[in-house]
């Protein structure tokens, strides 16, 4: 079976309703780890080696989080630069990440509508994830389309179109089912 890890990098996982729902869906599957960012290093301060260990063992690697400025949170940024040097991830020797496949997991505040072409972010989320994309491309990586969750509003402000419970619900059932899905092919 295919191994996954999970890279969460959610500063707030405690108010988290989205990434919430979607590791609770896909937490007790087999073969899929878990590693929460901000938990495992409250201090930044990474441990590169130990990061570079668990990296070798995966088959697909999963960056989940909330949408921040229309990047990554800041600890992952950290994490990419600290741990996929040169000698590991690229150059001459660094094919430690070489046939292994990265898939960005992302919840947005927006709507859809704001990232389709056209919309009000000017941008969509493939085209906003283009250095990710990047990154894994020159790590030798494998890029798989971006799983993304629209539109975390305040539930108090009844926006419509804003995700209700039960399209939450579905989507991380489908999060779950992909995955399940990928472990077994
Ligand atoms: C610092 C910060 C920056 C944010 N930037 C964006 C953004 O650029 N685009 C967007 O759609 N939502 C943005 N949001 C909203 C979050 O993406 C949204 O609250 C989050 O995905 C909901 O997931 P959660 O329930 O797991 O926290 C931002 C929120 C914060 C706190």
């Amino acid at each position: 079976m295919k191994k996954v890890l999970v890279v969460l990098a959610h500063p707030n996982f405690e108010k988290s309703r989205g990434n919430r729902a979607l590791i609770e869906a896909i937490c007790e599957l087999p073969s899929v780890t878990i590693h929460h960012l901000y938990k495992q290093y409250s201090q930044w301060q990474i441990d590169v080696q130990a990061e570079q260990a668990l990296l070798i063992q995966q088959d697909l690697i999963v960056f989940q989080h909330p949408l921040y400025w229309y990047s990554v949170p800041p600890l992952l940024k950290k994490w990419m630069d600290d741990v996929l040097t040169f000698g590991f991830a690229f150059g001459q020797d660094g094919t430690a990440l070489k046939g292994k496949e990265l898939m960005p997991v992302i919840t947005t505040g927006g709507l859809p509508e704001l990232y389709a072409a056209g919309g009000g972010a000017n941008f969509t989320i493939s085209e906003l994830l283009r250095p990710i994309q990047q990154t894994a491309t020159f790590c030798g990586m494998g890029y798989k389309t971006p799983f993304v969750v629209y539109g975390f509003l305040p539930q108090e402000l009844e926006i419509p179109g804003a995700i209700t419970d039960e399209q939450l619900f579905q989507e991380a059932n489908r999060y779950r089912q992909f995955l399940q899905h990928y472990m077994a092919g």
